[in-house]
């Protein structure tokens, strides 16, 4: 970590990062009853899980533009957990929390079925290998998994900018319980902030997907 994600991670993860019970692996889940989040935010309002929150941008965006929705950022990388916990406590918001765990094993262990207003994964790892397309964050599994957590009429909205992951989400979507909210793509999900990674594919002349599937 650098001095201000130390700094951040000393003095504001109590009020953030919500501890789980751990596997064998230091990101991994036990299985557990799921938490319940109405008594974590000390209220009950609707829920959005974002995986793979990294430095936590759209997150902050999110939670600072919905102070009436809560949301719960999933993350693997602890000095991005830090960055967010930092940005979270500059703008003294209270909707948000961060787990550092794997996003799907906390989709299934600390989050019970049909309760979620909103899933977001964006930009995630792309594992350009084949060999490696098995660890790819948008698979037929995390899709069933993702409709069985959002409640009905609730949104899974992922983008990416390569474009062989576009199409392959969209064929994994497409085979999964969700419905496609768009006749294709969707549009730039406006709230989502211009983050490095984006900002990257763009300079790279990619162009950036969006999708949006509502169960
Ligand atoms: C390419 S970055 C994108 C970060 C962020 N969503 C953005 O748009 O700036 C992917 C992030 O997902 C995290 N990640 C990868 N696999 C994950 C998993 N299974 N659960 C939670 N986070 C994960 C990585 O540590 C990394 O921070």
């Amino acid at each position: 970590m650098n001095p201000s994600q130390e700094r951040a991670w000393r003095e504001h993860r109590a009020a953030y990062l919500v501890d789980v019970a751990r596997g064998t692996m230091s990101t991994s889940v036990a299985p557990q009853d799921p938490v319940d989040w109405s008594v974590v935010f000390a209220r009950s309002a609707p829920l959005i899980a974002e995986i793979g929150a990294g430095n936590g941008d759209s997150l902050v965006a999110t939670a600072a533009a919905h102070p009436d929705i809560d949301i719960v950022g999933f993350e693997v990388f602890e000095p991005s957990i830090a960055s967010t916990v930092g940005k979270l406590a500059a703008r003294q918001l209270t909707n948000a929390r961060v787990v550092l765990a794997d996003g799907v094993q906390g989709l299934r262990h600390l989050v019970a079925p049909a309760s979620l207003e909103a899933v977001h994964a964006f930009f995630p790892d792309p594992w350009h290998k084949s060999r490696h397309h098995k660890r790819r964050l948008v698979s037929p599994a995390t899709c069933a998994l993702v409709a069985d957590r959002l409640r009905p009429g609730g949104l899974f909205r992922v983008a990416t900018d390569w474009k062989d992951y576009a199409l392959a989400m969209r064929e994994v979507l497409d085979g999964s319980p969700l419905t496609n909210t768009c006749d294709g793509w969707a549009p730039r999900f406006e709230e989502r902030p211009m983050t490095k990674y984006e900002a990257r594919g763009l300079a790279a002349g990619r162009t950036v997907y969006d999708l949006c599937y509502r169960r």
